[in-house]
């Protein structure tokens, strides 16, 4: 009986493993099938339609004659559909229109399109090598780590160190900024090198524990050159497409190297050669120790075999974030160019702020920006007008969108103007209404509104923009009656402004 039994679950046992080894052997060629069947398909996808090239030129022409270049993207759209062929130059590029297409992009398949543009301008504005950008460099570890080691100081969490320390040096700016403000009594006041300065230095002791006079030359000189780097990247330019101009670009690819060097050179001798001094001599301060250097400089003199930086691309990340202060100026005077002409919506921040404050008995501080929905509506109001471009990306391989299918190394455009500026998704996209972000009293963000991206290639700064831009739009409304100075119409398509730009006065409540 026991005999039997042994038997026939040794059988049961053979005739189990054999199941197992055919069922293992079936989902092999299965999957084997599936793989072929998908390469097949892959190649068997139709391209996506689009204009006509020209020799040379390719499509670039049709770009031409427009206010916000995107928005030749959505009258292409209109004609041959949501995903478009356009070649630049000898650059193959693709348009992709709608939500779920640019969701398809940057989510779904965001590992197939995390590159970036290849521009000669982005090469000389990193010393030849566009790798040693955070926004224009291709997916790799080194970016990797250099996004996680950010994460930590540009995301700082609420009621943290870091936090209360930004919110400490926000309030010491717009003590300082206010001051200078009041000093003009209601005349006509240029304040964007005043917000310039402001946000820069709100950076420079956030990231580096370091703060400059206003009347630092040295500092206001290095200002101006981000502030042209910004202007620089935010404008087309037909060589990157068309790489036979660069030629006639000569002068101004050698100021953008000239500007990098002296960038390096004022963080060098003002910044980091001090902070490494120090640092070997152990007198590193606590404040000090928890800063964005601290992280960098940790990660390159550490001993780890897989550390990825060296001293040379963790200044090219410390440069480039400390930039990022350039971007939250910019975005200031051109939200207060909005507001300036609207006092109902002055009132309604003014009002927000005065409720939170006790009629500024205290500053505003960062911890009052949930009780202050109205002020963040205006800033997000302000992005969505503005309409900054999200920077291209590159498929790093063949892959498909929208069932077209997709090359490696194609450009690609995210039509995200069309979806700030479409009046199926908003109700009178034209006109700044800041309430259009609320519901109920509360803050709300439309899911087609993504003005940083979205994935793995997303915005690090955006988190700086929504703090910054909060106190220093609610603290200057809230002490200030604005009047435009002259009539303008604030540009839109991205962010920048020229170092001229308009004037406003700010009369004392
Ligand atoms: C209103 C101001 C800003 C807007 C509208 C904005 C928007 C964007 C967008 C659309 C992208 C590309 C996202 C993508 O490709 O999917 C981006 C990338 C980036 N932004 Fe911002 N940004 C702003 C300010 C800032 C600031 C202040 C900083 C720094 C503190 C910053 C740091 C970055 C970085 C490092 C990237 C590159 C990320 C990567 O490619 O991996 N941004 N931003």
């Amino acid at each position: 009986m026991i005999q039997l039994s042994i038997v026939s679950y040794t059988l049961l046992a053979a005739l189990a493993a054999l199941v197992v080894a055919l069922a293992i052997d079936v989902f092999r060629r299965r999957r084997l099938q599936t793989k072929q069947a998908l390469l097949i398909g892959q190649d068997e996808l139709p391209e996506a339609p689009g204009p006509r090239s020209w020799p040379l030129i390719g499509s670039m022409h049709l770009l031409g004659g427009y206010e916000v270049p995107y928005a030749a993207f959505t009258d292409l759209a209109k004609r041959y559909g949501p995903v478009i062929n356009l070649h630049l130059g000898n650059q193959k590029c693709l348009v992709v229109n709608g939500l779920n297409n640019i969701k398809e992009v940057l989510i779904a398949k965001g590992a197939h399109f995390d590159g970036r543009p290849n521009f000669a301008r982005f090469h000389q504005l990193f010393c030849g090598d566009k790798e040693n950008s955070l926004a224009f460099c291709d997916w790799s570890e080194l970016q990797k780590t250099r996004r996680e080691m950010l994460r930590a100081h540009t995301f700082p969490q609420s009621f943290s160190a870091r936090f209360s320390h930004l919110d400490s040096f926000v309030a010491e700016e717009m003590h300082d900024l206010t001051a200078r403000l009041d000093a003009t009594a209601g005349a006509s006041t240029a304040i964007k090198p005043e917000l310039i300065h402001a946000c820069a230095n709100i950076f420079s002791a956030y990231f580096c524990s370091k703060k400059f006079d206003r009347h630092d030359a040295a500092f206001n000189h290095t200002l101006d050159i981000f502030d042209s780097i910004f202007y620089e990247v935010n404008q087309g330019c037909a060589a990157d497409f068309l790489p036979w101009l660069l030629p006639f670009h000569s002068k101004q690819m050698a100021q953008m190297k000239q500007w990098s060097h002296e960038i390096r050179q004022f963080m060098e001798t003002h910044i980091i050669n001090d902070r490494l001094t120090r640092r070997r001599q152990g007198l590193v301060s606590q404040e000090e120790s928890g800063d964005y250097i601290e992280a960098l400089l940790e990660h390159v003199e550490s001993q780890q075999k897989e550390k990825l930086l060296t001293l040379d691309s963790a200044m090219f990340a410390l440069e480039d974030i400390v930039g990022g202060h350039s971007a939250v100026a910019n975005l200031l005077v051109k939200a207060l160019g909005f507001v300036a002409s609207r006092p109902e919506v002055q009132e309604r921040v003014k009002a927000e702020a005065d409720l939170v404050t006790g009629n500024g008995a205290r500053p505003l501080t960062l911890q009052d920006r949930p009780v202050m929905p109205y002020t963040d509506a205006v800033i997000l109001e302000a992005i969505r007008m503005i309409s900054s471009p999200i920077v291209p990306h590159v498929a790093n391989q063949d892959s498909s969108i929208a069932g077209y299918k997709i090359e490696k190394d194609t450009l690609i455009f995210l039509n995200n103007h069309e979806l700030n500026t479409s009046d199926k998704l908003w109700d009178e996209p034209s006109k700044f209404k800041p309430e259009r972000f609320l519901s109920t009293g509360r803050l709300i963000k439309p899911e087609h509104f993504l003005p940083f991206g979205v994935g793995r290639r997303s915005c690090m700064g955006y988190k700086m923009v929504q703090f910054l831009s909060f106190s220093i739009l609610g603290t200057l409304l809230q002490k200030y009656r604005l009047e435009p100075e002259q009539d303008y119409k604030v540009p839109v398509g991205d962010l920048a402004l020229p170092k001229d730009t308009f004037k406003f006065k700010f009369i004392a409540h």
